[in-house]
């Protein structure tokens, strides 16, 4: 298969967790006999400072005229700590969003058996944890017209979702869940919103559709409880934009981090992988950035392609990096010196041999990525 894939990987660790999702996909075109082409652009505040735009004209052309988008991550703290900032890079992942009509964002939430010591919840509670969620990408608060008062003292974002908005997502939520365990749970806040019961009302309706999935209700606020009380009981969430934000960072600690959750964001004619972690500034360029989100956003690239045997080989490179401890130091009481690109090197070298891929954990610091 050809594919034009366009690589936006932006500010803080972007860069280096999204070099090795690229060299990961390289060592699977070669594997696979496919042709990856990879064309760069710059997003988020390293955009604004050679440009002025979070979102330049170039970057967005590159991106419609892609198959795909590998995106990094984008923010740096000069705009965070600076609420008066008129452009801000975050502005240029959700213009990128709204134009490409990425309406759906997919986040896997996983509990990996050999990482369960790692979460700050009980291994009982976490375990088998397998839950996929469906947040609504381009409409509610996030898009809704923004005010604030001429002297700077009131200010207000309408929430708004139209009955389309709705419907379009949760058939994907649904379709999901039948290949899943057939269960949606559907987040929302109806006992307040307005546009909660309208989700309430149009999701219902719709499930007759499917009448093999049971459709559940949950408000935001116990579903936030039920995540870390008990998270086995979910399926398929699927909720709104702004939830969805909170609910997806708070359920990356059942995978003990928040490094490991990957996305993709769909729409009709789109589609874009991304990992949920931000730019984490902090740790920029020291090669402690845990690159395995940004790897399997490129496994769910190649799944949206069709292509799973293929991302079956980077999942299993990504599971036996993290059985042999191959992984960076937030996964990693006894090594500290296992790097972005070592983690990367490992997976690349199991795909290209994943027969033989016991490592020689011993040599790792010396920077072979060794097999024996
Ligand atoms: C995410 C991020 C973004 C969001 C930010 C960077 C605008 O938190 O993708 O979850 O809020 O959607
Ligand atoms: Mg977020």
């Amino acid at each position: 298969m050809k594919l034009n894939i366009a690589v936006l990987s932006g500010d803080g660790i972007g860069p280096e967790v999204t070099h090795q999702a690229i060299k990961v996909l390289k060592a699977i075109a070669q594997e696979f006999d496919h042709s990856f082409r990879f064309k760069e652009a710059p997003v988020g505040a390293i955009a604004i400072d050679q440009t002025g735009n979070p979102l330049p004209d170039d970057t967005l052309q590159l991106c419609e005229a892609s198959d795909a988008i590998l995106f990094g991550a984008i923010g740096d703290p000069k705009y965070d700590n600076n609420p008066s900032a008129k452009v801000r890079p975050e502005q240029g992942l959700l213009k990128l969003r709204k134009s490409l009509g990425l309406y759906a964002n997919i986040r896997p939430v996983k509990a990996y058996e050999t990482l369960l010591d790692k979460s700050p919840l009980k291994e009982n509670v976490i375990k088998g944890t397998d839950i996929s969620i469906y947040r609504e990408l381009t409409g509610g608060i996030y898009f809704g017209e923004k005010q604030l008062s001429e002297d700077g003292q009131v200010a207000s974002d309408l929430c708004e979702y139209s009955r389309e908005e709705i419907e379009r997502i949760a058939h994907l939520a649904f379709k999901a869940a039948q290949s899943r365990k057939k269960k949606v749970t559907l987040v929302d806040k109806a006992n307040v919103l307005e546009t909660s019961r309208l989700w309430r009302k149009v999701v219902t309706e719709l499930a007759k559709d499917y009448p093999d999935v049971e459709l559940d209700f949950l408000f935001v606020d116990n579903a936030a409880m039920q995540m870390i009380l008990n998270p086995k009981q979910f399926d398929v969430i699927l909720t709104e934009n702004l939830f969805g934000d909170v609910i997806s960072d708070e359920a990356s600690v059942i995978g003990g981090s928040i490094g490991l959750l990957a996305s993709a964001s769909v729409g009709n004619k789109h589609a874009m992988f991304e990992p949920i972690h931000g730019s984490y500034p902090e740790a920029t360029g020291k090669g402690i950035a845990n690159p395995i989100a940004s790897i399997l956003s490129a496994a769910m690239l190649l799944e949206h392609f069709g292509l799973y045997k293929e991302a079956n080989v980077i999942k299993a490179g990504v599971e036996k990096s993290l059985q042999l401890h191959v992984t960076t130091p937030d996964l990693n009481d006894n090594f500290d010196h296992i790097t972005t690109s070592k983690v990367g090197d490992f997976i690349e070298d199991f795909i290209h041999n994943p027969k033989d891929s016991n490592l020689n954990f011993t040599n790792i610091h010396l920077g072979q990525s060794t097999i024996i």
